[in-house]
């Protein structure tokens, strides 16, 4: 079994899937561990649906709107943005899996946002137990999952659901290289400072 600091540091956002789907169970059980994410007075925030099989079809198909709502073939004659559509929902088709994670808006700002950060911690969770077991994903935010249109078109309400973002998944054809991160720079604070100190 990876161990968790390499899972962290081998895991690389996947780009290109294998045209095989990940078993159901697989999939179960990698959001299942994800819940052991931490999460504030256990709400267990997170809401998965995972498109696939036919069930993309139409999910793709509303993806695309909500492009051309927004403007992605602007200026581009009907011939063209047709065919940068067309373009668009193959590449999208051939994606095994899209895991749409959403969650309930609290009417409280800072529930919310504990909530939401909840959410994040639970995606990056599926990441790596998905890489654990060879199943590569992409964590997605595009435009679409502000769309109000789009939201509706996938039976949510934009009122008091937010879509925090997809996760491409599938088996890696390619795994890319590694991006260097830059050196994270800590302040150790060891004097005593503000108001209170002398
Ligand atoms: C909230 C969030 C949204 C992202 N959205 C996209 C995206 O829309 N398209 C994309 O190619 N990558 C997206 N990524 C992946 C990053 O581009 C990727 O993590 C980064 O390039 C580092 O690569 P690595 O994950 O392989 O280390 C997103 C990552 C996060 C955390």
């Amino acid at each position: 079994m990876m161990n968790v600091i390499d899972a962290i540091q081998t895991r690389r956002s996947i780009h290109d899937f294998k045209n095989e789907l990940v078993d159901e169970a697989v999939l179960q059980e990698i959001f299942q561990i994800a819940s052991w994410a931490p999460n504030h007075r256990l709400k267990e925030p997170w809401n998965v649906v995972v498109y696939q099989n036919e069930g993309a079809q139409h999910y793709v198909d509303l993806v695309i709107e909500s492009y051309l709502r927004q403007g992605f073939a602007k200026g581009y004659s009907a011939e063209k943005a047709d065919k940068m559509m067309n373009g668009i929902k193959q590449f999208l088709i051939q994606i095994p899996h899209h895991a749409l994670i959403y969650l309930e808006r609290d009417s409280d700002l800072h529930k919310f946002e504990e909530d939401y950060s909840a959410v994040c911690a639970f995606i990056q969770n599926a990441q790596l137990a998905a890489w654990e077991k060879g199943v590569g994903g992409l964590w997605t935010t595009s435009p679409y999952i502000h769309d109000t249109e789009f939201i509706k078109g996938i039976g949510l309400d934009p009122a008091s659901h937010k879509v925090a973002g997809v996760i491409q998944l599938g088996y890696p054809a390619r795994i890319p290289e590694p991006k260097a991160r830059r050196k994270v720079q800590l302040t150790f604070q060891n004097e005593s400072f503000g108001s209170n100190s002398k």
